[in-house]
């Protein structure tokens, strides 16, 4: 049933036939006007994405939230009149996920195998033109902010090119960026440059040996370096993403702490999850947040939880008491999130995923290399949307591990 947190009371549905009729927008300047989305807006946006059955119960019970429309339409560019990709559970998706490249100069155990990696074929991967082109179909739905990852999105050759491309299409709000550090110092000044402005290193450990243990290969000064570099050319705040491993991460907490408090780095600790190549995850191997939040609260001193800005962001936030140093988790073991998900992905070879841990992929390279339209891509993004499932089902016997590791997916 469509019930988003905090939402009002459901609206009545009008006939059944208003539900065929193409919703008459009432725009100002160009942009709909939430206060002006009807029930039976609402209904047509949602019905294509319900099986039969879900939709006669939500007919039947007439509770078709009109505010989820509404707040999304708030959201939407105002160059687009088309209707945003809300799920068949009512979740709005205004952020994608794009993987440039599978390839990665380092080994994660918890994302790639330690040998003979089968990488993708150069020609398989989008080109940044067709990256561009998605995203400018996707735009017009709703999506707004973007997110490039990899593998390791930095060994992407001329990567600020791509940056400089998607930052000009008008309706993308914001840009992000995930990355392994190691080659970020070269770097930091041109994707700066490019409009780039959020950016996550992923860092699991503050020794070099504990590094190593992590990522199997050298390069932990490099990282450092390449935080300092990103901070220096303005990004601000740098994330650290650490994941979170029972076993391993325990000794890492106090000194990332410490770090955060010192560099004025955000650090996230992200719970480890079943997406390593070498299929090893255990739910015994996970450190949870609330074991880091009761180690950093009685070692550094107590984590006040911060208000959330972005009720779709997956982290929660802490700052230390005094005020210095901000620590984030991304629970996704201990407390999923799905509920909130308003993300979608495309990989390095062109496969639209819905969700991390989706077993079915929707293949849009051949649309986008084959001259399909945009009317083609649009219906291909919303059907992934509207299959998208309820949850992960980690914590279920129901679980099965995605065929694809982390790093072919892109996090
Ligand atoms: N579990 C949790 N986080 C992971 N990442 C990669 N693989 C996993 C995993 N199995 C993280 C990376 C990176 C982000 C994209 O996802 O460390 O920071
Ligand atoms: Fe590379 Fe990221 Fe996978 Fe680590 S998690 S191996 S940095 S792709």
């Amino acid at each position: 049933m469509v019930r988003p947190n905090g939402s009002t009371p459901a609206a009545k549905c009008r006939s059944p036939s208003e539900h065929s009729v193409a919703p008459q927008r009432r725009i100002i300047n160009g942009r709909v006007r939430p206060e002006s989305v009807r029930p039976q807006d609402v209904s047509q946006c949602i019905r294509p994405n319900l099986n039969a059955s879900s939709w006669s119960l939500l007919e039947a019970n007439c509770e078709i939230n009109v505010e989820i429309l509404r707040s999304c339409l708030d959201w939407q560019t105002s160059m687009s009149e088309l209707l945003p990709l809300i799920d068949s559970f009512g979740r709005l998706h205004n952020n994608l996920r794009i993987s440039v490249t599978d390839r990665c100069n380092i080994r994660c155990f918890y994302c790639m195998p330690a040998e003979n990696v089968e990488f993708m074929e150069k020609s398989e991967l989008l080109t940044f033109e067709e990256i561009e082109r998605f995203v400018r179909v996707a735009v017009p739905l709703g999506i707004n902010k973007l997110r490039l990852t990899g593998g390791e999105p930095l060994v992407r050759r001329e990567l600020h090119k791509l940056v400089e491309k998607l930052a000009a299409i008008p309706g993308i709000q914001d840009i992000g960026l995930t990355t392994n550090g190691i080659m970020l110092a070269e770097q930091a000044a041109d994707l700066y440059a490019a409009g780039l402005r959020r950016i996550n290193v992923s860092l699991d450990a503050l020794s070099p040996e504990k590094f190593k243990q992590f990522t199997r290969r050298d390069g932990f000064e490099k990282v450092l370096e390449g935080i300092k570099a990103a901070q220096r050319v303005g990004f601000d705040p740098v994330k650290i993403n650490a994941v979170s491993v029972r076993g391993m991460t325990e000794e890492e907490v106090v000194p990332f702490g410490h770090f955060a408090r010192e560099t004025g780095a955000d650090v996230r600790f992200i719970e480890y999850m079943p997406l390593d190549a070498d299929n090893a995850w255990e739910r015994g191997k996970v450190l949870f947040a609330h074991e880091i939040i009761e180690q950093l609260s009685t070692e550094i001193m107590p984590l006040i939880p911060e208000g959330q800005p972005d009720k779709n962001a997956p982290a929660t936030d802490f700052v230390f008491e005094d005020g210095i140093g901000r620590i984030g988790f991304i629970a996704s073991i201990s407390q999923p999130f799905c509920m909130s998900c308003n993300r979608i992905r495309i990989t390095a070879d062109g496969k639209l995923r819905n969700c991390l841990f989706s077993l079915d992929e929707t293949d849009l390279r051949p649309l986008l290399r084959e001259g399909g339209s945009d009317a083609a891509i649009t219906e291909a993004i919303r059907a992934s949307v509207a299959a998208k499932k309820e949850g992960h089902e980690i914590n279920t016997a129901r679980f099965i591990q995605p065929d694809r590791p982390m790093y072919s997916i892109g996090g």
